[in-house]
């Protein structure tokens, strides 16, 4: 009686810490902004980008990782934090192609319930994807440290990968993936073999949405420069599952870890920019290669039938001059 009792004081008093909440009921999204009023701001994330609607900005340049693919020789630590995997990451990685020179903190993933298709937390035109990979870097020219930026306007910036389901096993994404079964409550650690963070990127850096956004979790500072890669990357179906279904967001084998996305949030005033124009994103290079392949071909087919049509009629025309030349004959001997 007394054990039950203390036990429902000390959930209750968890329930009202700052730091209690969750993706359902009654902690879940809809009430974050009662526990932290900035998760109820006018500039959050993720939301739905409605390609029709964002200004191509030809200033935007590509994004240049540095340090990405120089993965040294000091493990990296993964955590099941109860929210989600979250990878720590090298200061040796930060960005340039952005207002300034930002370094990386760590990486984590967001995903959908077992057997879900939807997971992602950015949309591209109402569609999410089965997850999304965010690295997490700050300014470190401007802040002594994360925290610090992470209350500042621009302080952070985060990329945004969309993972979609292929056919084939994502051997970068792997490096994360198979190491999940050591950590599968919450508040364990491993240490994880270093590797190329390059790898988990899609190949094409030049082609990405930029907006003014937040942290996507509480207490949702409204302090994240967002890029958000137009190329999704892929993962086996097989890598997804062993994603949703590894994980606890408990000490214990209570509560899986899952369905931890944030639904779009309102736009309201905000521009998204696009760093390419929407006639290119129409098309993949793979697509415009097929494209191009595709018209020689035709052009070639076309050539060969007016030839062939041109020769026939040379043909036939002499056929006739000469069947003319015969039938006034015939007509001669009638
Ligand atoms: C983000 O906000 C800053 C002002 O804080 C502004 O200068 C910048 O242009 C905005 N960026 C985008 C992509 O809207």
């Amino acid at each position: 009686m007394l054990l039950t009792l203390l036990l429902q004081v000390t959930w209750t008093l968890a329930a009202l810490g700052d730091d209690h909440w969750t993706y359902e009921g009654p902690h879940g999204q809809d009430h974050w902004p009662a526990s932290f009023p900035e998760c109820g701001g006018n500039a959050q994330s993720p939301i739905d980008i409605q390609t029709s609607s964002v200004t191509f900005d030809s200033k935007l340049p590509a994004l240049q990782p540095h340090g990405y693919d120089q993965p040294g020789t000091k493990p990296l630590e993964l955590h099941n934090n109860g929210h989600t995997v979250q990878l720590s990451l090298s200061p040796t990685l930060y960005l340039e192609g952005l207002p300034r020179k930002y370094v990386a903190v760590q990486l984590h993933l967001h995903w959908g319930q077992k057997g879900s298709l939807t997971g992602s937390e950015h949309q591209i035109n109402s569609e999410a994807t089965a997850a999304e990979l965010h690295i997490v870097h700050y300014d470190s020219d401007s802040y002594n440290s994360f925290g610090e930026a992470a209350k500042s306007a621009e302080g952070l910036a985060v990329l945004g990968i969309l993972i979609e389901v292929g056919e084939t096993e994502n051997p970068a994404y792997e490096h994360i993936l198979s190491h999940l079964h050591e950590i599968r409550y919450k508040g364990q650690a491993t240490a994880v073999p270093p590797f190329s963070v390059k790898e988990l990127l899609p190949e094409e850096l030049a082609q990405y949405f930029r907006y003014n956004g937040s942290l996507t979790t509480p207490p949702c500072h409204q302090s994240v420069l967002w890029t958000v890669f137009s190329q999704k990357v892929q993962i086996s179906k097989e890598q997804l599952e062993k994603l949703q279904e590894t994980l606890f967001s408990t000490e214990e084998p209570s509560h899986p870890l899952g369905q931890n996305y944030r639904v779009p949030q309102p736009l309201n005033q905000r521009t998204v920019l696009a760093s390419f124009s929407q006639d290119e994103s129409s098309y993949t290079r793979g697509e415009m290669v097929s494209l191009g392949l595709g018209i020689l071909f035709g052009s070639a087919c076309l050539l060969l039938v007016i030839y062939f049509i041109a020769k026939r009629t040379r043909k036939k025309r002499s056929r006739l001059e000469k069947s003319v030349g015969f039938t006034s004959a015939q007509a001669t001997m009638e």
